[in-house]
């Protein structure tokens, strides 16, 4: 297993590109199963869980090809198989995300249930309900969710007991192929499900309401297809910018959308960090202080995103002051903090809560990555560590961040990439 060597050290500095979304394109790929006619998807960024959703894609007999301008293309036509496999399905929980189109489109679809991060108990029973009342008929069946449909699914009422990323996604997706209109009532906000409803109405669907927390999606006869870029990843771009944070440095991310950020941009503010921002780039300088302590709660957009919570927490552990910060989505999501305490920080876990009291410098340790976002954590403390740390397991790492050592060198970090 590949491991990340970091020699801690000065500030970050310099300027750094955003790459495509993650989380717009696993659904994004996801929906290209919807469309009759050819896709063509940009700006998807090279990752492992993209590479895992094509390769769900060509397991289900799609033909997927990647044009001169670096553009997938998808072509359905080929399509054999309705079975998404353990062995894919394993490795990505967002893999449950075909259940919705393979059903709309083909009347059936076989998922095995869902792995991916080890952040809690992350169930689907929020995707299996709303397609229930679309009119599917569901049994679970070795380790298997079978889902038919009779016919067309038919649109309905929907009211979600917890708003749900995934959930949505799927819902939205299923409806835009259904008979009739599709209320979601109490949906996810994010900025993917934007994209991705913006993503549908490029290709022919009629979805209303992304970014509110209604969605009304009218059922449309056949999806046609066409073109779509995905959106600039507002995690990755966070990261960079907590990393700067953190470093006491000065850095520019560019392909970039700041109104993606504001929750997230606000506490990095409170650190005393000056931003300034255009259409499509954020600059953060810390003048060369060391951050303040800041306190976060964790809830659905626009509040502060969970996936930002560990390289917050990261930064609280050097801050000056005591930062609490309280996870609120996933309930085994700070597991990042035993391996920081490891590297001299000095945080308290009480259930969904941990308390930072910053230290000065932390100090380099081999460290182990649980999850992905806790290992961005892990890489923002090796950072600003004394010493070389070795961050081991980084595959978790580049299921999210394209070309980290790249960047990160860019940006005057001295990290490589050692194989295992
Ligand atoms: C997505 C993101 C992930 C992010 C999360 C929350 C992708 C690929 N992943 O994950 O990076 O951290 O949103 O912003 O976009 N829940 C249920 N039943 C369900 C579905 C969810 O109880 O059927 C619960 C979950 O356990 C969790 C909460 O709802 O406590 C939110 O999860 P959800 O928004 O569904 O997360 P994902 O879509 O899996």
């Amino acid at each position: 297993m590949d491991k990340l060597i970091i020699q801690g050290g000065g500030p970050l500095r310099g300027e750094v590109w955003i790459s495509g979304s993650k989380n717009a394109a696993l659904p994004i790929l996801s929906a290209t199963l919807l469309s009759e006619g050819l896709v063509t998807v940009a700006n998807l960024p090279h990752l492992q869980d993209v590479t895992t959703t094509i390769e769900l894609l060509g397991s289900l007999g799609v033909t997927v090809s990647i044009d001169e301008k670096m553009q997938l293309e998808v072509d359905n036509s080929t399509l054999h198989s309705r079975t998404a496999p353990y062995d894919l399905v394993k490795t990505m929980r967002a893999s449950i995300l075909v259940l919705g189109p393979l059903l709309a489109r083909y009347g059936e679809a076989n998922v095995s249930f869902p792995g991916g991060c080890a952040i809690g108990s992350r169930p689907v029973d929020l995707h299996l309900r709303g397609l229930e009342a679309m009119g599917a008929t569901i049994e679970i069946e070795d380790g298997y969710i079978k889902a038919r449909s009779d016919g067309r699914l038919v649109g309905c009422h929907i009211l979600m007991d917890i708003v749900s990323v995934g959930a949505t996604e799927n819902l939205m997706m299923a409806a835009a192929l259904a008979n009739g209109q599709t209320v979601i009532e109490n949906a996810a906000r994010e900025p993917e499900i934007v994209d991705l409803a913006n993503c549908l109405n490029a290709w022919g669907a009629d979805v209303q309401g992304a970014g509110s927390n209604r969605l009304v999606i009218n059922g449309v006869e056949s999806i046609e297809g066409g073109h779509f870029t995905v959106m600039p990843d507002r995690i990755e771009t966070g990261t960079y910018l907590a990393a700067a944070v953190a470093t006491r440095g000065r850095v520019k991310v560019t392909q970039t959308d700041p109104s993606s950020l504001e929750a997230v941009l606000l506490k990095l503010q409170e650190t005393g960090a000056i931003i300034t921002q255009g259409e499509d780039w954020i600059e953060l300088d810390m003048k060369g202080k060391r951050p303040k302590a800041v306190s976060l709660r964790t809830a659905p957009y626009p509040a502060f995103p969970t996936d930002m919570q560990a390289q917050l927490t990261a930064i609280n552990a050097v801050a000056d002051g005591t930062g609490v910060v309280v996870e609120t989505i996933f309930e085994n999501r700070l597991m990042q903090v035993q391996e920081l305490n490891r590297m001299g920080a000095v945080i308290n876990v009480e259930a969904n809560t941990a308390v930072v009291t910053g230290v000065e410098r932390l100090k380099a340790a081999p460290v182990m990555a649980s999850d992905l976002r806790a290992s961005a954590a892990l890489v923002i403390a090796a950072l600003v560590a004394d010493g070389e740390t070795v961050v081991d397991r980084i595959y978790h790492i580049d299921r999210g961040y394209e070309c980290i050592e790249e960047k990160m060198h860019l940006l005057g970090a001295r990290i490589k990439r050692v194989p295992g």
